[in-house]
């Protein structure tokens, strides 16, 4: 249920963040068009893949505080220390999984970086979500569950998938050739 919820929610995420970057976009101080066709190609892909990895993580990670209810249910909420021992393979997959996760930003990360100032914003935001978040979830594997860091390392997973998404927008406008510059047909017969 809590994974449902969470899906949901970051669909609704993503769909705030395209209404306000449709509405805010505006024309990016780009590099050049040289840049931009080659940052279409694949970057979309690698972005896409990002995305969906994440949203893979951040599912397993509510089915291993899902897995945390119950142990810690099970246990009448007594010696904290032993419930991440008890969680089971949701706990060492959604571990693993974080590897594939900070390839893909990392790279992504890189690919960005010479984009633009605003891409290279978003890269650096990228990476300090991902770092804080390695670091969140290291204190609570391996400093028995603190409470107050059970929800940081979900905002900072949600803020991770929404710079993603942001990435993802910012990127795909790349791709279209600004008409700056390039006068209209009706243009050219008042100059003419
Ligand atoms: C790399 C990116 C990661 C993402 C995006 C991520 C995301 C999440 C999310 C969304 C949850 C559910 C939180 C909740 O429902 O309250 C969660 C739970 C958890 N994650 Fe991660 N995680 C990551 C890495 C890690 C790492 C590296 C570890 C440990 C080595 C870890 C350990 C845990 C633990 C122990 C929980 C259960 C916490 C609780 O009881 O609330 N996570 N994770």
């Amino acid at each position: 249920m809590v994974t449902i919820h969470m899906g949901l929610a970051l669909l609704i995420v993503a769909m705030l963040l395209y209404a306000v970057d449709r509405a805010q976009a505006q024309d990016e101080p780009v590099v050049a068009i040289r840049h931009q066709i080659a940052a279409t190609n694949g970057l979309k892909a690698v972005l896409w893949i990002g995305i969906i990895v994440t949203f893979g993580q951040i599912v397993l990670g509510t089915q291993v505080r899902e897995q945390v209810d119950i142990v810690s249910a099970a246990a009448n909420y007594a010696n904290r220390a032993s419930w991440v021992a008890q969680l089971g393979s949701s706990f060492t997959t959604h571990r693993a999984f974080s590897i594939a996760v900070t390839v893909l930003v990392l790279y992504t990360v890189y690919e960005l970086w010479s984009l633009g100032p605003y891409l290279r914003r978003l890269a650096q935001g990228m990476v300090a979500m991902l770092v804080l978040e390695v670091l969140a979830g290291l204190v609570l594997a391996y400093g028995a569950l603190p409470p107050a860091v059970q929800p940081v390392h979900l905002t900072l997973a949600t803020i991770l998938f929404g710079l993603q998404f942001l990435g993802l927008l910012a990127v795909g406008r790349l791709g279209v050739k600004p008409e700056i510059g390039v006068p209209t047909r009706s243009a050219h017969g008042v100059v003419a």
